[in-house]
């Protein structure tokens, strides 16, 4: 039988993050990203609310509660700020996620509770300067040397990973000759202020200003054996299942940014006179806002499925894909029709639609090109 209701726990959850996004957030989204500011203020009133370790067991110190909920945190923050959903959106699904799913127990009890209840961020050590889209081609490489795993090379790109809250970095390297032409992968933990290990935060971004993006250097740093995340030669897949994972809440990013794009474009519309009436009311505008609606309300249906699927336990991974990209590209389309519908003032950064414009972007590349997310839902249909 299908149902469309979302539980009371769910619509409660959504009116908090909702509240809190309206009164803490929306006053100071714009001057943070003006100022490229990483809020540290936001992030500890975000984790002491519990947006961290939102699926992640009540014994580690997460909140224990269904994927959908997550997603509902990360869309309505999305909804006012595409940067703090992107510090929880990153700290759940490539920071909590890959600890919590493939972490041994000594290391759950170690690494989860500071970052489900103190705040702590941590690192998803996929991406290199030379490694996006063909995420196996790492060059980033770990020896055992005395019983430690020496690990050499950088990553570049990783939310979270360079900021006084940061306490670590999972990290993929090669470890390794298969001799049939592949490499042999692993995941490693990092802790921040091991020796050797260096982080820089990016600037000058276009998007997602005040969300923290880091460049990792790793010079001989040296990692007891245990750091091993799982099995040796499995940190590919993990990687992989995390990002499955992950696409969700990207696609949540694209949801939650299209409504709050939609909400400025229609009230901006129904206020603006031009030729003696609302713009909202000439039919080349009210299609527009039509549109929109359509769009977002047909990404809402196909994320929250892709969810539904995920909590029931069944495969989801197609269903991820298409709603990561699907999403990314409404949120395009509708940030595009936000911007001209504001006209001039659509170009000014203090209209929040310009803010939107520019944090979409980002969802096209991020976690996976809009490419990659094809490449994916294509071998999925089996091309
Ligand atoms: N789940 C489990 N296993 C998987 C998998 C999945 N979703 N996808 C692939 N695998 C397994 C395959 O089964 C295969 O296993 P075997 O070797 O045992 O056969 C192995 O992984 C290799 O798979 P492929 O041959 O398919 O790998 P590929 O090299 O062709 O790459 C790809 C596939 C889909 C292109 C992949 O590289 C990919 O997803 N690329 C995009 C990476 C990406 O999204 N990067 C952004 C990361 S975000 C970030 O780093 C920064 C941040 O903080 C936001």
């Amino acid at each position: 039988m299908l149902n469309y209701d979302l539980s009371d726990e769910q619509n409660m959850l959504r009116q908090t993050v909702r509240d809190f996004a309206e009164k803490e957030i929306k006053p100071v989204r714009l001057e943070l990203d003006r100022k490229e500011e990483f809020s540290y203020d936001l992030t500890k009133k975000m984790a002491a609310l519990g947006f961290f370790g939102v699926t992640c067991p009540q014994e580690y110190g997460g909140q224990g509660l269904d994927y959908l909920s997550y997603i509902l945190v990360v869309e309505e923050l999305a909804r006012v700020d595409g940067c703090q959903a992107a510090t929880v959106a990153a700290e759940n699904s490539l920071g909590i996620g890959p600890l919590a799913n493939f972490g041994s127990e000594a290391q759950k009890q170690k690494y989860l509770p500071p970052l489900c209840q103190e705040g702590k961020l941590w690192g998803f050590g996929l991406t290199e300067p030379g490694a996006g889209s063909d995420a196996s081609n790492s060059k980033t490489n770990a020896v055992i040397k005395d019983g430690q795993w020496v690990i050499n090379g950088s990553k570049i790109f990783i939310t979270n990973a360079a900021n006084d809250l940061t306490a670590g970095c999972t990290v993929q390297a090669i470890t390794g000759d298969l001799g049939n032409g592949k490499k042999e992968i692993s995941c490693i933990i990092v802790e921040q202020g091991t020796k050797g290990f260096t982080s820089k935060a990016m600037k000058n971004k276009m998007t997602w200003r005040s969300s923290n993006t880091a460049e990792l250097y790793y010079d001989d740093v040296t990692v007891p054996e245990e750091n091993l995340l799982g099995n040796r030669g499995e940190g590919f897949k993990q990687m992989m299942k995390t990002l499955d994972s992950g696409r969700l809440a990207i696609a949540a990013m694209g949801l939650g940014g299209a409504q709050g794009a939609y909400e400025e474009a229609l009230a901006y519309a129904k206020e603006r006179q031009a030729f003696g009436k609302s713009v909202s009311s000439f039919q080349v505008n009210a299609f527009k806002l039509a549109d929109c609606a359509v769009e977002i309300e047909a990404a809402r249906n196909l994320l929250y499925k892709a969810c539904w699927l995920k909590d029931q336990g069944r495969p989801f991974g197609k269903e991820a894909a298409m709603a990561k990209l699907y999403t990314s590209e409404v949120f395009h389309r509708v940030a595009n029709h936000a911007v001209q519908l504001h006209g001039g003032y659509g170009l000014m950064e203090e209209y929040p639609v310009a803010k939107f414009y520019r944090d979409q972007k980002l969802l096209e590349i991020g976690e996976g090109t809009s490419e990659i997310q094809r490449l994916v839902i294509a071998r999925h249909i089996g091309c």
